[in-house]
């Protein structure tokens, strides 16, 4: 299995990211560092642990990390996530623990112990602990496996501005040491995840799953989706963070681009924009795998199997 550390904002679709994970034997999850974005990081912590109550999995330690990004005050979504950054269903007080030491000090301590090239990222927020964990500790970039990250945007726009995807936008110094790090990067922008819709059949199928499972999953599907039907007019709204997870199990259902992608930092107008070099114009070296495309049939089905388990365990 690949083993992975989830670094995460929940969030209604960082909810499904780690229930995929945590019941998919392909790949390992050592641990859950979470971080501002959706909602604070007294929140986004709590909330991460809701989730593996839910799933019954306490044992999967939680870290606390970064409560703001590098450089620049923090912007959350509650617009987007509600109030507790998951609403749509009422989950019990977890009472698991949250780990004493920094997401950032975890994150470095198990790419140092285990074996070089062994860990891969997976960032589902703003990108502060990895960028931050980069810069105090830079001789873990050989030692990541790679950073399978949502984030950013080409042709799609931005959701946050008309330039920027949410997660980039809040953080972008860090996302520049992130796509500057020379570590192998996969980005699943608003370009494919606007392509993965919650349509009523689709949450029909999850709302049928066992018990408590089915009614909170759905519940949060529900309440995630009704902001962005209004938004993009479409039937059910986009499922973002999961796709970074399906992105390790079953990569033959996405496709895309080796392109150089850089980061904007300075302008007003355009702060946090993925400056995606598609067409290969600027003669800059590659430095991460653009992902535009997904047969999200496949995503949804994979998704539903794989929930289902986690219901009846
Ligand atoms: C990203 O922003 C958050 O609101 C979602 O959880 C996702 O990670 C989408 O732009
Ligand atoms: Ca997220």
């Amino acid at each position: 299995a690949e083993k992975i550390i989830i670094d995460t904002d929940p969030g209604q679709d960082d909810a499904f990211a780690i229930l995929l994970a945590l019941a998919s034997p392909e790949v390992e999850l050592l641990g859950i560092t979470t971080v501002a974005g959706n909602v604070p990081l007294s929140l986004t912590h709590r909330n991460a642990r809701q989730v593996l109550e839910l799933a019954g999995r306490s044992e999967v330690p939680v870290f606390a990390g970064c409560a703001k990004p590098m450089a620049v005050p923090l912007v959350t979504a509650e617009h987007v996530h509600g109030a507790t950054g998951l609403d749509g269903a009422e989950l019990p007080e977890p009472v698991m623990p949250l780990q004493d030491r920094h997401a950032v000090d975890f994150i470095i301590d198990t790419l140092m112990k285990e074996p070089g090239g062994a860990v891969t990222l997976c960032p589902l927020g703003p990108l502060t602990n990895i960028g931050t964990a980069l810069t105090k500790a830079p001789e873990i970039a050989s030692r990541i496996r790679r950073i399978v990250l949502m984030g950013g945007g080409l042709f799609e726009g931005g959701n946050i501005t008309p330039a920027a995807e949410f997660n980039i936008f809040v953080d972008p110094q860090a996302a520049a040491i992130v796509f500057a790090s020379g570590v192998p990067i996969v980005m699943m922008p608003l370009d494919v995840t606007h392509k993965v819709r919650t349509t009523r059949e689709r949450v029909e199928r999850i709302r049928a799953l066992d018990g408590e499972f089915g009614a909170v999953t759905a519940g949060w599907l529900d309440y995630f989706e009704r902001f962005d039907e209004e938004k993009y007019g479409t039937e059910g709204g986009p499922l973002h963070d999961p796709n970074v997870i399906a992105y390790l199990i079953r990569p033959d259902i996405y496709d895309g681009r080796l392109c150089n992608v850089e980061i904007e930092t300075e302008s007003e107008l355009t702060k946090g924009m993925t400056v995606v070099d598609w067409w290969k114009v600027s003669g800059r070296p590659a430095n991460a795998l653009f992902i535009r495309d997904v047969d999200d049939a496949a995503f949804f089905s994979l998704l539903t199997e794989r929930l289902a388990v986690l219901a009846s365990a």
